[in-house]
């Protein structure tokens, strides 16, 4: 009834302001891309408008406060501008998230430690959430997304959504997902990319039972890293020029915002959580020493053990969780954690930055300082993961299929994104499991997209390579993490996908787009109608 509602106030108003970038773009094709290069907005500059008379419900109506059955946090969230030091010299403007907690225990929200990134928002499964997010920015509409978190659509952050400055926005959900490593960042239309750059990112850890059982290391011992990269101009500003058709490459690796990022470590086993907060570039991370990445975790959690494996690569908005024992090296020891080499990335289009995206360099140092007299064995079992099955699959004899392609920008289902705007081939039932199926076949013009689903977690079940394209992706392929939930998943070009997912009772619009945050900006991205 509601999305209905919705959709019918919104064909009757087209937004003509943010359709024209996007017509512009599909009319010009490559020849406009040093053009669109410089178009990016600058930081606080007035360019983008909120589209007029969005058809959002304004959630200030409702109560923060509900009678609700079980535990419950409120929590008050907001963005504001702010300078940071980062490079020596002048500081950095940024944008960032604080927030504290209103209504529960105050340890739940937590800083960064050290960082502008943040903050990190603690939850646990089955606990009912309201975050009441007030945006502080002074120009430029924004609305919030819990990445990976499975909630109702009105509290999913959708850009239709997007807030005035001096707007609040009221998010209630139960937590119905998984222990795991889940992050938040701005979602409006078009100008996601430059928030992010600015420094709006932060952490939703999630804990459950399960987790709280197992032997894991915890508290120093469990840590979060956000990996970004970023170009600097004069006087440490933050560059946002990107280019549109491969995404915002920088030439410095930021971890937790900070660049040469150093960890201080105890000589015992950690939990590390990485975070891939970058617009465009992905990571292929392998210890410096040549040690195996111990696998125990990946977008929606632990996995069922621990699997060895010589890399692991983490495109953005990808999570990974990494068991690294540092008792096998002495005090003193410095231990990088570095990109290794990969091809087929971009094809004809790698040197995209002084940090080219599949040559080696390092992206931060674990630091062994002290001897710690107790350790923690990795659990051979980690969870039992609940595999779901083809047969059950409501279109198992017809996946629905969405390819990528080119027309003078990159997208999704062969259509530009349209607010609340869905084909066909876009409306799924509630309570069905479905295959869905990705190709990345785009010819001359390949490069990768790591597309990602708002919603449920899925399960990748079956991947395929065209032959051109197999030696690049050989160079990726083993750093894969399909053994666990995902919500975001790289395709290499020439690659199609297929993957298992459940949808439940929550009916409404939902996004899937790549996580490339200058594709999705430009348009690659769809809704899909959870509809009964
Ligand atoms: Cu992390 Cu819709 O995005
Ligand atoms: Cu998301
Ligand atoms: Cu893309």
């Amino acid at each position: 009834m509601e999305e209905k509602e919705e959709l019918s106030e919104k064909s009757e108003q087209p937004d003509i302001q943010l359709f024209s970038r996007r017509a512009l773009l599909r009319s010009a094709g490559l020849g406009a891309l040093s053009y669109l290069a410089n178009m990016a907005p600058a930081i606080g500059s007035p360019i983008l408008k909120p589209p007029k008379n969005p058809p959002v419900q304004r959630l200030g109506r409702e109560g923060i406060q509900s009678p609700v059955a079980g535990p419950s946090i409120g929590i008050d969230l907001e963005c504001f501008p702010t300078t940071v030091p980062i490079l020596p010299g002048q500081e950095t403007q940024v944008q960032t998230y604080d927030a504290r907690v209103v209504t529960g225990d105050p340890t739940r929200v937590q800083d960064m430690p050290g960082s502008y990134l943040g903050p990190i928002i603690k939850l646990n499964k089955g606990e009912f959430t309201t975050i009441r997010f007030k945006n502080r920015l002074p120009y430029e509409h924004t609305i919030v997304h819990w990445h990976g978190m499975y909630v109702p659509e009105k509290a999913d952050g959708h850009p239709r959504y997007s807030i005035f400055p001096d707007e609040t926005f009221i998010y209630r959900f139960r937590v119905i997902n998984r222990a795991g490593t889940y992050w938040f960042h701005p979602h409006p239309d078009m100008t996601t990319g430059t928030q992010v750059l600015s420094g709006m990112a932060g952490l939703m850890l999630v804990s459950d039972h399960e987790e709280q059982n197992l032997p894991l290391p915890r508290g120093d011992y469990d840590v979060p890293f956000i990996i970004q990269d970023r170009k600097f101009l004069f006087e440490n500003q933050i560059d946002y020029g990107g280019i549109p058709f491969i995404g915002y490459y920088g030439d410095r690796i930021l971890v937790n915002g900070k660049v040469n990022y150093e960890h201080a470590c105890a000589s015992r086993s950690y939990r590390l959580r990485f975070v891939n907060g970058s617009n465009a570039r992905t990571y292929k991370l392998g210890w410096e020493d040549g040690s195996p990445m111990i696998l125990i975790g990946t977008d929606g959690g632990l996995i069922e053990r621990p699997i060895e494996k010589p890399y692991v690569v983490i495109a953005p908005g990808e999570r990974i969780e990494i068991w690294k024992d540092f008792s096998d090296y002495p005090v003193g020891t410095e231990l990088k954690l570095k990109n290794l080499e990969y091809s087929g990335w971009l094809l004809g289009f790698d040197e995209q930055s002084e940090l080219t995206a599949g040559s080696e360099y390092e992206i931060m140092t674990f630091r062994v300082d002290r001897k710690s007299n107790e350790n923690q064995d990795l659990p051979e079992q980690l969870t039992k993961m609940n595999w779901l099955r083809w047969e059950d699959a409501v279109n198992r004899d017809n996946p629905r299929s969405i390819p990528i392609t080119w027309q003078g920008m990159w997208l999704l289902n062969e259509e530009f994104f349209e607010m609340d705007g869905v084909k066909q081939n876009e409306i799924v039932r509630p309570n069905t499991t479905e295959v869905w199926e990705f190709t990345n076949h785009t010819g001359d013009l390949a490069i990768a997209h790591p597309i990602h689903l708002h919603g449920p977690q899925f399960q990748v079940v079956e991947r395929t390579i065209q032959e051109p394209y197999r030696k690049g992706w050989e160079t990726i392929r083993h750093g894969y993490t399909d053994e666990g939930w995902k919500d975001t998943v790289l395709l290499m070009p020439g690659e199609s996908i297929k993957f298992l997912i459940r949808f439940n009772s929550y009916t409404g619009l939902f996004l899937y787009h790549c996580h490339i945050l200058e594709h999705e900006d430009e348009g690659m991205m769809r809704n899909y109608l959870v509809r009964s």
